[in-house]
């Protein structure tokens, strides 16, 4: 179990409960909590029944699925599996003829203000043609491109033209090195990469297209035939002759009509690269059928959408929140919503709430880290506190990410909800494709910190070691107990690891999240108390510790053993702290400091700036057990500045302790 911090401690004795506005529970669609155990005693008595009805009333098939769960080869599940359907007809081609054709699809604010919007059928236009010039160039049905992109609605555009040809995405980050495109590239297998110029954040320019470059120049990448460039910036891009293609270029001359190709509901619609506890990044794959069917269902449940809303989730879409909240769940619900290019605090941590005031946000997304940086931006700096924006049109606030501390929580909720809104907290995972745990806004009183209760068919369990329930009040192992439609189907190209690692045997055949939970001993309600295995939460951002110690321990002329833990950081939730032993002597005063910038650097160019180590301690070496096994448990209390209490008597080397103990 990871360290619980204070922030979970405060979880532990929060009893504030926030019921629902009377109002949002009698218009919601889920009303009362009577209308969430409606759901639920629904999905109980008939399982299959229960999903075959929302999948034929949520989605457009253009072949009818009869069968609605295959667990003959679990836990390789599969979901509606002889129907058809396509994902971006299921998020334009569906609102052509209805009123929704002429609404705002998107409004885009770009990092320095410009406001740009489409409409739902200029958007069906714009990724038509360029689903085009994706077959102009060869791409077909089954090809993996990779996306690496600023958040543009060319973004958008280009995963929905991916989807309306039956390509499978594979979308990078923008923050993501080199190094990292490169081995995406590689696991994939991608045919093609579609990239801009530059990305713009907080004012600067930022190169993307030289970084595609450089990862395909690096080698092992001849899979890749064209790189399609956006040009986002009137800067000029290097051109490799025969390969590369602007998108003006591209799509100059092509229709502005492509029919969408319909796809087998199990069609891998993307590959989301995530980090898991051990070695590489894995390629969550997910199929096309049940992943649409969460992504519009959650946006009706959680966010209870209605024509009216505007809706805004501050994701990017390099992540998993980008895919399901802004690519695909809002335009399967026919909803407005907002994309924003820029950063919270550019040109002034007052952004998102004058941005809820211009374009009059009735749904707020985001994530706690963002939410904690923005409060300490507040409290020393009044012009910049959500008071002093017109918030009247929010009427549901959200949380997604990692555990919100309540705290932050109360905040949200009077600062920016005015105490009108309900804040659903959603748990979920890349894996999951959507919510699976979340309040929902007409129907379940809120408790600060919670994530409350399972959706309706999601069953949510705590566990012990062996696979058996505990009881409510204690903590243990977060597993769903049986599968759901969104669920991932299996890691790319690696059908053991997703097994292994998310259907371990000692559980049952339970999927196995990875997050510690406890349920309250009264309400039921789920607390998230973090990760359980060697995976941390920075800003949100996950990040494996052995990723980070194989990239140190890489730059070898210098690096002989590194160890890195996770450690309770008030403003990014956890921090990264890495123990390193370097080929030369311990370093200490400049020089020490002057390494571990050297060192950072390193690990930014190998994985990518979210990965640079916060602390970086130095030793001769590392605590460690005879059997030569490093204590991660005393690293852990040593980055939190504790003092070590735990038994240490199977230690090799205790002496080390204090040595590591001291910040250089
Ligand atoms: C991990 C998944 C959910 C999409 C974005 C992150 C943590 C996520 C919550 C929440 C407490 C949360 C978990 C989970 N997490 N949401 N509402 N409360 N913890 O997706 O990168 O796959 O990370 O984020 O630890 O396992 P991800």
């Amino acid at each position: 179990m990871s360290d619980s911090s204070s922030a979970i401690q405060s979880v532990l004795v929060e009893n504030r409960v926030f019921p629902p506005p009377e109002a949002l529970v009698k218009a919601a669609r889920i009303s009362g909590m009577a209308g969430y155990e409606a759901l639920c005693a629904e999905a109980n008595k008939d399982f299959e029944g229960f999903w075959a009805r929302l999948a034929r009333e949520n989605i457009n098939w253009t072949k009818p699925f009869t069968q609605t769960l295959d667990e003959s080869n679990a836990p390789f599940y599969k979901w509606f599996a002889d129907g058809e359907l396509n994902a971006s007809a299921n998020c334009l081609d569906k609102h052509m003829g209805t009123p929704v054709e002429n609404k705002t699809a998107i409004i885009f604010e770009a990092d320095g203000g410009e406001v740009t919007k489409v409409t739902y059928k200029e958007l069906l236009a714009r990724v038509s043609q360029f689903a085009n010039a994706l077959k102009a160039r060869g791409v077909q049905k089954g090809d993996r491109v990779l996306i690496y992109m600023p958040m543009t609605i060319e973004g958008i555009v280009a995963m929905q033209a991916c989807a309306r040809i039956g390509a499978t995405h594979s979308v990078v980050f923008g923050g993501f090195s080199a190094k990292a495109v490169q081995e995406r590239i590689q696991d994939a297998g991608a045919v093609a990469v579609i990239t801009a110029n530059y990305q713009l954040r907080g004012g600067k320019e930022l190169p993307l297209k030289a970084i595609v470059d450089e990862a395909i120049a690096s080698g092992g990448c001849e899979c890749v035939k064209t790189v399609f460039v956006y040009e986002r910036t009137a800067s000029a891009w290097a051109r490799v002759a025969g390969r590369d293609i602007s998108f003006a270029e591209a799509v100059a001359g092509q229709s502005t009509e492509c029919a969408p190709v319909p796809v087998e509901a199990e069609h891998p619609l993307f590959v989301l690269y995530t980090s898991g506890s051990t070695g590489k990044p894995k390629g969550v794959q997910h199929a096309t059928g049940g992943y649409m069917l969460w992504a519009k269902l959650t946006m009706d449940w959680t966010f209870d959408i209605q024509p009216s809303d505007v809706f805004w989730c501050t994701a990017d879409i390099g992540w998993v929140t980008g895919h399901t909240y802004i690519t695909y769940g809002p335009l399967a619900a026919g909803a407005t919503e907002v994309v924003f290019e820029g950063v919270p605090t550019y040109p002034n941590a007052g952004r998102f709430w004058q941005m809820i005031e211009r374009h009059k946000v009735s749904i707020f997304y985001t994530a706690p880290t963002a939410i904690r940086s923005l409060i300490k931006a507040a409290d020393s700096d009044e012009a910049v506190h959500p008071g002093k924006s017109d918030l009247s049109s929010l009427r549901i606030l959200g949380s997604v990410g990692e555990p919100i501390n309540p705290e932050a929580w109360m905040w949200y909720y009077k600062n920016v909800g005015q105490e009108r809104c309900p804040i659903v907290d959603t748990w979920w995972q890349t894996e999951n494709g959507g919510h699976l745990i979340t309040p929902l806004p007409g129907a379940t009183p809120l408790v600060p910190g919670s994530c409350t209760l399972p959706l309706p068919g999601i069953d949510a369990a705590i566990v012990d070691e062996t696979g058996n329930d505990v009881p409510n009040g204690s903590g243990g192992i977060l597993v769903i107990k049986r599968p759901w439609p969104s669920m991932i189907r299996t890691i790319w190209g690696d059908p053991e690891r997703f097994k292994k690692s998310y259907f371990p045997e000692e559980l049952k055949g339970y999927y196995l999240a990875g997050d510690g939970a406890v349920r309250d001993a009264k309400t039921g309600y789920f607390r998230i108390t973090g990760r359980i295995d060697d995976v941390l939460n920075v800003s949100g951002h996950r990040m494996g510790t052995m990723e980070i110690e194989s990239a140190l321990v890489a730059k070898s002329d210098l690096v002989a053993e590194a160890a890195v833990v996770g450690r309770p950081d008030d403003l990014t939730g956890e921090a990264i702290c890495a123990f390193v032993v370097l080929k030369r002597p311990r370093p200490t005063g400049d020089e020490a400091k002057q390494i571990a910038k050297e060192l950072r650097d390193w690990v930014a160019k190998e994985i990518g700036p979210i990965a640079k180590p916060k602390d970086i301690r130095f030793g001769d070496n590392l605590p460690k057990t005879r059997s030569g096994k490093i204590m991660r448990r005393l690293l852990r209390s040593l980055a939190k500045g504790e003092s070590i209490t735990q038994d240490t008597s199977t230690l090799e080397n205790p002496a080390i302790l204090d040595q590591l103990a001291q910040n250089n």
